[in-house]
């Protein structure tokens, strides 16, 4: 079997919302979810990340521990609003010292730094002001990136725009689980129109400021399997792989949305409308590379019922109910699958898979995998955070990504979601993915898990770890 090419990146990954705390600390301006999380019953226990696990003031000893790790490559998301607490305008220096000094510290322990400049925190003086769904926003966002550039382009290499674009707008917009929490399918495609010109804009903008780098986008990788081979479940699959996959995929990389579902949607929604130029934009300023998070596959069937929007945020398994779309399809559990705590059906063959159908559909693009883990309850035994699933699914899913990389695909690293344990959106603290864990009874003190020793060791022999 192929070897990890010589100059592959094995690191792991964490968003600024879910790690930093210090919410209103310094300058720093409120995001839509410092709003959100304090409305009632909108998260898990009514979890925030107000202190999540308080990286802001421990950034250089976590840093000292990714060091120790071996980790070669960090990739970590900036708050908007810290650096500019109304969205645009006036710029907070004590914001921008923090991401500064926390490049420093990783470039000091040679730790390659891949910057993600929206993980879905936005400045909510933007959204009082129509947040993605006005063009302002993506302009907003055009002069964040180049603030971003011109003060940390000469150190970073890798930067990515946006993070699971179909989460935020898919949640925010239809289901409503996340902010602004509206339902409504036609709202949502013209805010996640202006979000692929807010790409292309800093797209453009990270080319004309010539910043010696790449730039890429991060979608959800997600396989689609029919429950049955019946017509009716292999259209609705297909249906699935349209709206979850190419919709988000091909504006980014080919530069034009699917054609058959644009037609589909701006002749039931007259969605998404075009402002003049945006054809060009989207045209000319693509993506150097993607970056995909794995963590899943969906069994699919046809749905002739209602939409379905229940999910199990409790960590008790089989408490998710089913999700899927009016007459379209439904995502429902596969009789034989292996499934978390949470209902995540575990399944790395997919990971093989969905690298090799986005090689076939857009070609030879650089990949990252920006995410891929297990969320869990952790096992303590005397003391010690035995968490031998986590090490089990890493090493599974390392393996089906050393098979797409001998298949052809070029994939340039692997960043294990999350370096640290870290405050899931909708489901609190206790549900764990990191390599270090964080104890909540005792000052948010750091340890290593099994895994850690583990991931420093596969890190060590280039992904040979069996
Ligand atoms: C991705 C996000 O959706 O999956 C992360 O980019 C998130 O921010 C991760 O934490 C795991 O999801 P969850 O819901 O288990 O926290």
């Amino acid at each position: 079997m192929a070897a990890f090419p010589k100059d592959f990146l094995w690191g792991a990954a964490t968003a600024a919302y879910q790690v930093e705390g210090a919410h209103d600390e310094d300058g720093k301006g409120l995001s839509i979810w410092d709003v959100f999380s304090h409305l009632p019953g909108t998260t898990y226990q009514g979890t925030n990340g107000d202190v999540a696990v308080d990286h802001y003031h421990r950034m250089q000893e976590d840093v000292a521990l990714m060091a120790e790790m071996g980790l070669q490559s960090y990739r970590f998301s900036i708050s908007w609003p810290r650096l500019l607490p109304n969205g645009r305008g006036e710029v907070n220096e004590a914001g921008v010292k923090f991401y500064s000094d926390l490049i420093d510290a990783l470039l000091a322990h040679n730790i390659v730094p891949m910057i993600t400049l929206y993980h879905w925190d936005l400045p909510q003086a933007l959204q009082d002001e129509g947040g993605w769904e006005v063009r302002s926003t993506a302009e907003a966002f055009e002069e964040y990136a180049r603030l971003c550039y011109a003060r940390f382009g000469s150190r970073v290499k890798l930067w990515a725009t946006f993070n699971e674009t179909i989460v935020f707008i898919g949640h925010g917009y239809i289901t409503g689980s996340h902010p602004p929490s509206v339902k409504d399918p036609a709202r949502a495609i013209q805010a996640c129109h202006q979000v692929f010109i807010a790409h292309a804009m800093a797209v453009k903008a990270f080319r004309e400021m010539n910043i010696d780098g790449q730039i890429g986008f991060v979608n959800v990788l997600q396989p689609h399997t029919p429950l049955t081979d019946s017509p009716e479940d292999t259209a609705a699959s297909e249906l699935a792989d349209a709206i979850h996959t190419h919709w988000l995929y091909d504006p980014v990389l080919k530069g034009t949305y699917p054609a058959e579902l644009v037609t589909q949607t701006q002749a039931l929604w007259g969605v998404p409308r075009f402002a003049p130029g945006d054809d060009e934009l989207l045209r000319k300023y693509r993506c150097d590379f993607i970056g995909l998070n794995y963590y899943r596959r969906e069994t699919v069937t046809a749905n002739p019922g209602e939409t379905l929007t229940q999910s199990n945020h409790s960590g008790e398994k089989n408490s998710g109910g089913e999700f899927g779309f009016k007459g379209l399809f439904k995502f429902v559990r596969n009789p034989n699958g292996v499934y978390t705590d949470w209902d995540w059906e575990i399944w790395p063959q997919g990971l093989t898979d969905g690298i090799m159908t986005i090689k076939e559909r857009y070609g030879d693009i650089p990949i990252y995998i920006t995410e891929n883990g297990l969320g869990a309850k952790d096992p303590i035994v005397d003391g010690e955070i035995v968490d031998q699933p986590r090490i089990d699914y890493l090493r599974m899913h390392i393996d089906a990504l050393e098979k797409a990389i001998a298949l052809g695909a070029d994939v340039r690293g692997y960043y294990p979601w999350s370096f640290i344990d870290l405050l899931s959106w909708l489901n609190g603290y206790k549900k764990q993915y990191g390599f270090v864990y964080v104890d909540h009874q005792q000052n948010l003190a750091r340890k290593r898990k099994k895994s850690f020793y583990w991931y420093k060791e596969a890190i060590n022999s280039h992904g040979n770890v069996r």
